[in-house]
């Protein structure tokens, strides 16, 4: 009795122990990475064929000129004839390119967030209507005036409005004024209730519009309130746009109290590529929408509203070596470890540079190691043995946002109908660029 009693408890165990150890088995399968990976499809293919005969043999940031239109096209269709555009000139930071995008999408209109860039947009696009983006330390703005060409044709009292968000920086701009003898347009930023920035006080409001009224060296010039939020904030962004709208609406009617204007016909400025969409046949204060980032679709804007954009630039980078297993430092048997683990580390791939803000796209299946580490010099990459990379083959990635990635390139090469037809070099960062 006594023995049969062990003999089933044992048996009860080991039965356990094995379906503990099923189970195990199972959820290691379940959890266990799957093999992935496919090679360049034609579209990369195509590209790295013609950078190779551009003669490219380094990290090089492509634009797709054909892609760009399209994603112009439909902007311009969503936008309709209901707002006027302004091109978000941070996230296109290069001449030529904004020209392309201003041609393009037929508008003058910028909006600029760096002294140097603005000192240069208005030597070499001396036609645009500037909206800064953000309130910029008074010094900026007199660097800017000091570093103006006596015969530059753009006219910064008609053609630049400066962006403030406080009665101090309004007093600050009217000390500048009063020493450089000039006149100023003075947009007055708006806190919409996401708390971007901007003023969300009406007495502030108050304040600042009797400081300008009073001041015929200053001109209000309209109104901005940025909300990306609106499109990231859980529940209904149509019901998030009409909130901030109506903030928008209630800090407008506080300026008609306080000038005895009708505003309608300044710049009223609003949106950005997260929401822009969401403006259509909308029933709101602003008259103009600003976007940029959706030209090029980096991936932080894979969003549902841009759906209709298509990623326009890739960073591409030459394989500098190729290993079909993955060592690691330190202990041996650790590489060994992590591919049988993961059939995507079954390869090792070092491109040319890396640490951008940027995601491997082709081939597909590339990962970062997590125990090597970054490197913006040669960075490893693994995938698995479906991805038949050699050293100096190209590896393409998707910036994940374009204003400062662009910039790290110092040109964009154009890619159109199968061949690299320009190189575009990016805005300058020197204080006074056009003086280099
Ligand atoms: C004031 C303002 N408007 C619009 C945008 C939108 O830019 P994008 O369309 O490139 O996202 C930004 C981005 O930071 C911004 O600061």
């Amino acid at each position: 009795m006594a023995k049969s009693s062990g003999t089933s408890r044992r048996k009860v165990l080991l039965g356990g122990l094995a379906l503990g150890a099923l189970g195990a088995l199972g959820a290691a399968a379940y959890v266990r990475p799957k093999r992935v990976g496919q090679n360049h499809q034609p579209y990369f293919q195509q590209l790295g064929g013609a950078l190779d005969r551009a003669r490219f043999a380094k990290p090089t940031l492509v634009l797709d000129k054909a892609i760009l239109e399209k994603n112009i096209a439909q902007l311009k269709r969503h936008i309709g004839a209901q707002y006027d555009y302004r091109i978000v000139a941070k996230s296109l930071p290069s001449i030529p390119l904004l020209e392309t995008v201003m041609k393009g999408a037929g508008t003058q209109r910028l909006m600029l967030f760096h002294q140097p860039f603005l000192s240069q947009v208005a030597r070499q696009l001396p036609q645009s209507d500037v909206l800064m983006g953000k309130p910029m330390p008074v010094a900026a703005a007199e660097n800017f005036y000091r570093a103006l060409n006596a015969d530059n044709t753009f006219d910064h009292t008609t053609q630049l409005q400066w962006l403030l968000d406080s009665p101090a920086r309004v007093r600050q701009y009217q000390d500048l004024a009063r020493r450089l003898g000039i006149s100023l347009q003075i947009n007055i930023e708006l806190d919409v209730g996401l708390h971007r920035g901007g003023v969300s006080q009406a007495d502030q409001l108050t304040d600042m519009l009797a400081v300008i009224e009073s001041d015929p060296a200053l001109s209000l010039s309209g109104f901005m309130g940025y909300e990306p939020h609106v499109a990231k904030l859980p529940g209904d962004k149509r019901a998030h746009r009409d909130k901030a709208m109506q903030i928008y609406n209630e800090m407008l009617n506080v300026a008609r109290d306080v000038t005895g204007r009708d505003l309608s016909g300044l710049t009223l400025n609003g949106a950005g590529s997260p929401t822009y969409r969401l403006y259509n046949d909308a029933e709101v204060p602003i008259n103009e929408l600003s976007a940029g980032s959706c030209l090029v679709k980096p991936t932080d804007f894979d969003t549902p509203e841009l759906v209709d954009h298509r990623p326009a630039s890739f960073i591409a980078t030459p394989v500098i070596k190729a290993l079909d297993h993955l060592e690691l430092p330190g202990p041996a048997g650790v590489g060994m470890v992590m591919t049988m683990w993961n059939p995507n580390r079954e390869k090792t791939f070092f491109t040319y540079g890396g640490y951008w803000k940027a995601k491997p796209t082709s081939p597909q299946g590339l990962s970062l190691n997590p125990l090597f580490g970054r490197s913006s010099n040669q960075e490893m990459y693994n995938g698995s043995g479906e991805i038949a990379l050699q050293a100096d083959d190209w590896v393409f990635l998707r910036p994940t946002q374009s204003e400062s990635v662009f910039l790290q390139f110092g040109e964009i090469a154009v890619y159109d109908q199968g061949e690299i037809v320009d190189r575009w070099p990016v805005l300058n960062e020197l204080f006074n660029p056009l003086a280099a």
